[in-house]
C-alpha cells in the first residue's frame, strides 16, 4: 500500500522526483503511535517537519508502531490523524493537500515479537528497492515507557538498522533513571545496541523557543554581554516552572519521582547550562557545544541539605493513597514543590545565586529564566521623572519567557536601560505588547520585547532537530550522567525530609515564599499551623507527638517540625529566664544536629531576648575558633552573625591559649570554669542543649573518658575517638545542675544508639548521654522520626 502511495505520489509531482529526492529516503517509526505523547504532539510534529521538508529532496515514509493489533491499531492511530491541525502560518490549501499525502505515507504497523521488526525492516527495504530510492536514514521514536527499551533496542539493533551509508536515529523519552546509579545502568544497557551518535535524548525545555534561543542570544550579542555577564554584574539568576495542575492521575509515576527528579534535574538544569555554560568559537559545532555544557555542569558547587527547600501540596497524600490504594496511615515525603540554590564554581558565575524553582498546583502556570542585574546607580530625581525615561534605577534585566502567564507567549525581553539588543529578524519580531502591564517588577513598556515569528511547540523543533541531526539540542549520556551525579546526593539526603504543606493555588498566599541567608534556602514564614496539625485526612505523623523518653517527656515529629517546635520552646525559656533574673544563660552544643535550630533562631524568632542572652559553648574541639571543625565558628556562621547580642555576653571556650591548642598547663577549662562561677548563679546554667553520638557521647564526654563523667572539675579537656581527638567539655556534673537539658537527636543514622538508650538505665561510663539527669531541673528529648522510628 505504501508503495503504491509513494510511487503514485511521486509520479503525480505530488513528492520530489526521483532526481529531486536525490538526498534519499527517510523511514520514521513512532513506536507508541496511539499514546498520550504521540496524539499531543509527536503526530503533530511529524506534519510539520513534513510540511516543512518536502521539498528538501529528501522523500519520507511514517510507520506508527504500538502493540495493538492491526485492526483496531489503525483505527486507533488514523483517528489522530484526521485530526491534524494546519500551522496557522501555512496557507489553508496547500495544508490540505500535504496533510493528505502524510495520511498516505503513513501506515501503522503491530510491533510485538521479533518477526515483527523483521517485516518491517522487509517493508522498509522493499520499498526503497522497488522505488530505486536511496535510503538516507531511518528515525525510530520510542515514545514508550522506559522499561520497555531495552527489548525494543534489542530488536531495533538486530533487524531494522539501516545498510551502511544510511544513518540510524533512536530517539528516547525521560525518565532517563531515577538517579545516577540507574541512569548509568539504563545508559550502560542502551550503548549495547546503539553508538552515542545515534542516541538522541529528549528534554522538551531544549525545544522550547525561548530557553533555545538562550545560546544564539547570547552568541549574537557578545558586544553588549561579553563585559557584563559575569559575577561582578549579575546579581541572581531565576529559572523557574510554576504549574497549576496537580499530580492526580499520575501518581505512580510521581510518587516515585518528584518535582526534583520531574524537572529540576532536566529542564531546568538544561536552562542553567545555557546561561551559565562558557560560549564556544563555534555555535554550529554540536560538539564544541556539547563539551562547553558538560564542563559548566561539571563546576556546579555540590548542593547541602540546606541549599532546598521543599513543599506537598495538602491534597497530594489523598491522591496517592487513591490513586496507590494506600492505608489512611501512608506518609509519602516526596516533594511537589522545590526551591534550589545552585551555585557555579566557574570564575565566571562564582557568588552568584541560581534559583531553580518548580511546583505543582500553584497560583499560574508560567515558565522563564530571568537574569537580574546589579544596579549601582543612585538616581536624585523625582520618581514622576525618573519613571519617564530610560533611567539606570530602574531594575535592569533579560527574561527568556518560556510561556504561559501573563504574556502568554515565548518571548526575550531585555530591559531598555541595558541595552537593544541584536535579534535574528527572519525568525524573532520586535512587538509591543501591553505596555501598562507589569512583569517583573516593570513595565512592560520599559522593556525591548520580541517574539517569535513562527510560534513552535516544542516537539516540532525536536523533530525538526532530530532531522537535521542537530546533537546540540539533546542530551548526551556524559551530560546525563553529570547532571545525575549533581542532583542524587541532594535526593539522598532529603529523601526522607518532610515537606512544608501548602494548601495548593492561590491559597499559598505567602507559604512558599523562600529566601536566601548565609548561602542557604529557607522558607520566610512559619509553617502555618492548621497545615501542621490537620483534623481532616492527614495522617496523624504530622503532628508534634508527646510522649516519654527514658522517663522525661519526648517531643517528636519530622525534622522541619521537631526544630521549629524546639526554637520556640528555647524562647519561652529564654523568656522566662529573663522575666525571672534579668539574664539567660544557654549552653549551646557543636556538631551538625543544631545548626538547623540555630538557622531558625536567626530567622523566625525576631522577639527573642537576645540582648539579655549569654552564650556558653557545651564544649569545643582544640582547633583554633576561626577553623571550619570548631564548634565557635559553626555558632557564628549560623546564629551569632545574624542576631544583636552583646559581644560581652558570648562566652567561646578557651581552647586557644598563648599561641596554642588546649596545653593543660594553660589552665583552659579552669579559666572557663571561674567565668561560669562568676556569671552564672550557682554555676546552673538555664538551659544546656545537648545531643547524642552514635556512640552514645554527649558533649565531648565519650564513652570511659576518664575527666568529666564524675568528680568537682566544672570544664575538662577530653580525648575523642575521631578527629580532632582533643576537645573541651562541660562535665556531667555541671551540666546536671542546670535548670533545663533539652537533648536534641535527628536523623536515620541515631536510630541505632536512640534504640539502645532508650533500654538501658543510667550507665555514664558506657553511654556518657545516660548519665544527664538533671538534680532539680528537667531534661526534655526532642527526637525526630527518623532517629526514633528508623
Ligand atoms: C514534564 C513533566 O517533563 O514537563 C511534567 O514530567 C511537567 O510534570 C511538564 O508538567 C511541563 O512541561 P510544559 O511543556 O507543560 O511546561
Amino acid at each position: 500500500m505504501l508503495r503504491r502511495v509513494l510511487c503514485t505520489m511521486l509520479l503525480m509531482g505530488a513528492l520530489p522526483s526521483l532526481a529531486e529526492a536525490s538526498q534519499g529516503h527517510i523511514s520514521v517509526v513512532l513506536l507508541g503511535a496511539t499514546g498520550d505523547l504521540a496524539k499531543k504532539y509527536l503526530w503533530q510534529g511529524l506534519f510539520q517537519l513534513y510540511i516543512d521538508q518536502v521539498s528538501s529532496g529528501h522523500s519520507f515514509t511514517f510507520h506508527g508502531a504500538a502493540l495493538t493489533d492491526l485492526e483496531p491499531g489503525q483505527k486507533l492511530m488514523f483517528d489522530v490523524l484526521k485530526k491534524l491541525a494546519c500551522p496557522p502560518d501555512e496557507s489553508p490549501n496547500r495544508c490540505a493537500v500535504l496533510k493528505d499525502q502524510f495520511l498516505k505515507l503513513s501506515q501503522y504497523h503491530q510491533l510485538k515479537t521479533s518477526e515483527n521488526y523483521t517485516a518491517l525492516n522487509r517493508e522498509i527495504e522493499m520499498l526503497l528497492h522497488q522505488e530505486g530510492l536511496k535510503e538516507a536514514g531511518r528515525i525510530f521514536y520510542f515514545s514508550v515507557p522506559p522499561f520497555a527499551y531495552t527489548e525494543i533496542a534489542r530488536h531495533i539493533n538486530s533487524s531494522c538498522r539501516p545498510p551502511p551509508g544510511a544513518w540510524l536515529r533512536v530517539v528516547l523519552e525521560k525518565p532517563f533513571g531515577h538517579d545516577l546509579e540507574s541512569a548509568q545502568q539504563m545508559a550502560a544497557e542502551l550503548m549495547s545496541f546503539f553508538r552515542e551518535e545515534e542516541m538522541y535524548r529528549v528534554d522538551h525545555y531544549l525545544g522550547k523557543q525561548a530557553v533555545a534561543h538562550i545560546l544564539p542570544f547570547r552568541d549574537q550579542n557578545r558586544q553588549f554581554l561579553d563585559p557584563i555577564w559575569n559575577r561582578h554584574h549579575v546579581e541572581r539568576v531565576e529559572i523557574v516552572l510554576k504549574e497549576i495542575v496537580d499530580a492526580k492521575g499520575r501518581t505512580s509515576f510521581y510518587e516515585q519521582y518528584g518535582v526534583i527528579r520531574d524537572v529540576l534535574q532536566n529542564h531546568l538544569t538544561e536552562a542553567l547550562m545555557f546561561l551559565t555554560m562558557e560560549l564556544p568559537g563555534n555555535l554550529s559545532k554540536a560538539e564544541e557545544v556539547l563539551q562547553c555544557k558538560l564542563q559548566a555542569l561539571q563546576s556546579l558547587r555540590g548542593l547541602e541539605k540546606q541549599s532546598v527547600v521543599v513543599g506537598q501540596y495538602q491534597a497530594y497524600a489523598s491522591h496517592v493513597q487513591e490513586e496507590l490504594q494506600k492505608g489512611q496511615d501512608y506518609v509519602s515525603t516526596t516533594p511537589t514543590f522545590a526551591g534550589v540554590l545552585v551555585h557555579s564554581d566557574s570564575l565566571r558565575w562564582e557568588g552568584v545565586p541560581f534559583l531553580l524553582t518548580s511546583g505543582k498546583a500553584l497560583d499560574e502556570r508560567v515558565g522563564y529564566v530571568r537574569v537580574l542585574f546589579k544596579n549601582r546607580a543612585y538616581c536624585t530625581q523625582s520618581e514622576a521623572l525618573r519613571d519617564a525615561g530610560h533611567s539606570q534605577c530602574k531594575p535592569k534585566q533579560i527574561v527568556f519567557y518560556i510561556g504561559h502567564g501573563a504574556l502568554n507567549t515565548p518571548a526575550v525581553l531585555v530591559s531598555r536601560n541595558l541595552f537593544r539588543p541584536i535579534m535574528p529578524k527572519s525568525t524573532w519580531r520586535e512587538v509591543v505588547g501591553q505596555p501598562d502591564l507589569h512583569v517583573f517588577g516593570q513595565l512592560l513598556s520599559d522593556y525591548y520585547m520580541y517574539s517569535p515569528v513562527k510560534e513552535r511547540d516544542a516537539y516540532s523543533v525536536l523533530i525538526s532537530n532530530i532531522y537535521h541531526g542537530r546533537k546540540d539540542f539533546f542530551i548526551t549520556t556524559e551530560n546525563l550522567l553529570a547532571s545525575w551525579a549533581f542532583w542524587t546526593p541532594l535526593l539522598n539526603s532529603i529523601s526522607h525530609q518532610a515537606p512544608r504543606l501548602y494548601p495548593g493555588g492561590v491559597e499559598n498566599q505567602h507559604f512558599l515564599d523562600f529566601e536566601m541567608m548565609s548561602g542557604e534556602l529557607a522558607f520566610t514564614v512559619a509553617e502555618p499551623v492548621e497545615l501542621l496539625n490537620p483534623s481532616g485526612p492527614m495522617p496523624s505523623d504530622y503532628k508534634t507527638i508527646q510522649s516519654k523518653f527514658r522517663q522525661s517527656p519526648l517531643v517528636s515529629a519530622w525534622s522541619e517540625v521537631l526544630i521549629s517546635q524546639l526554637a520556640s520552646d528555647v524562647e519561652k525559656t529564654a523568656s522566662r529566664a529573663v522575666a525571672r533574673s534579668g539574664q539567660f544563660h544557654l549552653a549551646l552544643s557543636g556538631g551538625s544536629s543544631p545548626v538547623a535550630l540555630f538557622q531558625r533562631l536567626a530567622r523566625h524568632h525576631y522577639d527573642f531576648p537576645w540582648r539579655h542572652t549569654h552564650l556558653w559553648l557545651v564544649d569545643e574541639r582544640c582547633v583554633p575558633l576561626t577553623d571550619p571543625e570548631s564548634n565557635f565558628f559553626s555558632l557564628h556562621n549560623h546564629l551569632l552573625q545574624n542576631i544583636r547580642v552583646p559581644y560581652f555576653n558570648v562566652h567561646p571556650m578557651p581552647v586557644h591559649l598563648h599561641q596554642r591548642l588546649c596545653v593543660e598547663e594553660d589552665g583552659g577549662p579552669e579559666l572557663y570554669a571561674k567565668e561560669i562561677m562568676a556569671l552564672v548563679a550557682n554555676a546552673s546554667f538555664d538551659l544546656v542543649l545537648l545531643g547524642v553520638g552514635t556512640d552514645g557521647h554527649t558533649a565531648s564526654l565519650f564513652p570511659h573518658s576518664e575527666n568529666g563523667l564524675e568528680g568537682a572539675q566544672a570544664v575538662v579537656l577530653t580525648e575523642s575517638p575521631v578527629k580532632p581527638h582533643q576537645r573541651m567539655s562541660l562535665s556531667l556534673p555541671l551540666i546536671n545542675k542546670a535548670q533545663q537539658v533539652f537533648v536534641l537527636v535527628m536523623g536515620k543514622g541515631k536510630h541505632d544508639i536512640t534504640t539502645q538508650i532508650s533500654r538501658v538505665g543510667h550507665e555514664p561510663r558506657k553511654w556518657p548521654i545516660s548519665g544527664v539527669n538533671p538534680s532539680s531541673g528537667q531534661l526534655v528529648w526532642y527526637v525526630d522520626y527518623e532517629a526514633l522510628l528508623g
